[in-house]
């Protein structure tokens, strides 16, 4: 098989086994390269046309890899040509066909809008390095969704407070989106908005999406997050009694040369 499908399939299943992916929860995709799109041509011959409910047309002509809707990520490795499948988004960025794989009628997530819009932030946040949206259920970043107000800030320096290389690895901060109904246009246009800042942001009360230039970045970031989350969420349990100072955040900055939020300092 070829390595980037190797590749996508093998996070697929890391997401499951850190128990991120409960029946259908979570999607993923990914932005083909175009020395991956020649390497997998001799798959690409399917032609069903789907519509997008957005205009998607700074991706068009671009391929993805996309996991399927209602499809589980467990099955990912048993059947991906089941489970996954390659869609090209059309020249005007108003469809896509499915050009290999979600046999059996499958169609992409259902959180399709949501990541295509959160490509087009992030590409341009990136200068076009993003090439991976990821979507899961963690629960502990879900949890602690419920333990305060859905604000970037409040949220941000408690991740950096919980795990000393946070800071390093998300110096933007992470940001968080009030309840919303998931799968629809609404969602998708909030959290381009938003993810334009971060490179991962909450949804509140069901999951995170993260960003980043190939897999490992982007597994890497969503797996740092969650275990910040746990992290606070013990301390919390067992009674916080001090935590990194804003000074140190920055002393921490500075030795490692990243640019600290300082929006999100006092
Ligand atoms: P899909 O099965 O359509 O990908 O939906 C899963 C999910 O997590 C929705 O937010
Ligand atoms: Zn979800």
């Amino acid at each position: 098989m070829q390595k980037v499908l190797e590749d996508y399939i093998r996070m697929c299943y890391d997401g499951f086994l850190q128990g991120w992916h409960e029946r259908n929860g979570g999607n993923l995709t990914y932005r083909m390269k175009e020395d991956e799109v020649a390497d997998t041509a001799s798959l690409l011959a399917g032609d069903r046309h789907l519509d997008l409910p957005i205009d998607a047309s700074p991706l068009a002509g671009e391929h993805f890899i996309t996991t399927g809707s209602g499809r589980y990520m467990r099955n990912v490795p048993l059947a991906p040509q089941k489970n996954i499948g390659i869609i090209r988004i059309d020249d005007d960025g108003h469809g896509y066909t499915i050009r290999w794989g979600l046999e059996d009628g499958a169609k992409p997530t259902s959180e399709l809008p949501s990541h295509l819009l959160n490509h087009i932030a992030r590409m341009e946040a990136t200068d076009g390095r993003c090439r991976v949206i990821y979507h899961a259920h963690p629960a502990n970043i879900t949890a602690l969704s419920y333990t305060i107000e859905p604000d970037a800030k409040t949220l941000s320096r408690i991740l950096w407070q919980s795990e000393t290389e946070c800071a390093v690895v998300f110096p933007e901060g992470v940001g968080i989106l009030d309840w919303m109904i998931p799968g629809g246009t609404e969602i998708a246009e909030a959290s381009a908005r938003l993810i334009r800042k971060y490179p991962a942001i909450v949804w509140a009360f069901h999951g995170i999406f993260g960003s980043g230039a190939d897999f490992d970045e982007t597994f890497g970031l969503v797996h740092t997050i969650e275990k910040a989350a746990e992290i606070y969420l013990k301390a919390k349990g067992a009674g916080i009694v001090r935590t990194i100072t804003d000074d140190e955040l920055r002393v921490l900055a500075k030795a490692f040369g990243v640019k600290l939020n300082e929006d999100f300092l006092d």
